[in-house]
């Protein structure tokens, strides 16, 4: 039987990646295999383009370049790492996915949500999440300027009007998506925000054993 794919999604500093291990190690309490990956990234060659998406100026690349090598990273990971994964059975945790390209190059960047998702469903031979979980956090900012010692990337140090459009962004495809994208509020201790991921999941965990007493 396949595994569940399910993305974690929002800004910087929202907490993603301090849930995706969180969530992973609830998921294997329950005995499933989980397997955790992370874009851009997650395969070898996709982790290539990552060195050359999030380093150097600004200016590196036009929006249009940038987007297109989102999708070819994404492609190679979906083929290499996550594809394979579900095909035996495992859960794909993933930190970050198709709906950070279309939040941040889609809506912020202003190519537009259609043409995004456009170039990515190309490389993606018809793998999607079952379930998003977006994360929402009043001050991510402040949080991952801590965390980076107020050294972002070059997508995390754009303006905070950017920022405040990928929120808005992630919003907007969540009211399109109701029943695969859920808003997570991400205040509070990280284990409180991950007893409310597990809720959100709840439907697609396997039925648990009830030992008779
Ligand atoms: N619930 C929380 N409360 C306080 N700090 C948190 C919480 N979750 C994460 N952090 C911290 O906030 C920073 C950003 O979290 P991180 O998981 O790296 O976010 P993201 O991957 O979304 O950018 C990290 O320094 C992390 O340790
Ligand atoms: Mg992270």
């Amino acid at each position: 039987m396949r595994g569940s794919f399910i993305t974690l999604e929002g800004g910087e500093g929202v907490g993603k990646s301090t849930q995706a291990r969180a969530l992973a190690e609830a998921l294997r309490a329950l005995g499933l295999e989980v397997v955790t990956t992370r874009e851009p990234g997650g395969s070898e060659g996709a982790e290539m383009i990552r060195a050359l998406l999030l380093g150097g100026p600004e200016e590196r690349w036009t929006a249009e370049a940038e987007a297109l090598l989102f999708a070819a990273a994404r492609a190679d990971h979906v083929a290499k790492t996550i594809r394979p994964a579900l095909e035996r059975g495992a859960w794909v945790l993933c930190d970050r996915f198709l709906d950070s390209s279309l939040a941040y190059q889609g809506g912020a960047g202003g190519l537009g949500t259609d043409r995004v998702r456009a170039i990515n469903l190309f490389g993606l031979g018809g793998t999607l999440p079952d379930r998003t979980l977006v994360l929402a956090l009043s001050d991510g900012a402040e949080r991952a300027r801590a965390r980076d010692n107020d050294a972002p990337d070059r997508i995390g140090g754009r303006p905070a009007d950017y920022h405040d459009a990928v929120a808005a962004a992630f919003r907007g495809l969540a009211g399109e998506e109701p029943e695969r994208i859920r808003c997570i509020d991400a205040h509070g201790a990280p284990e409180a925000v991950t007893e409310r991921l597990m809720t959100a999941l709840a439907d697609l965990l396997p039925a648990q054993q009830i030992t008779p007493g």
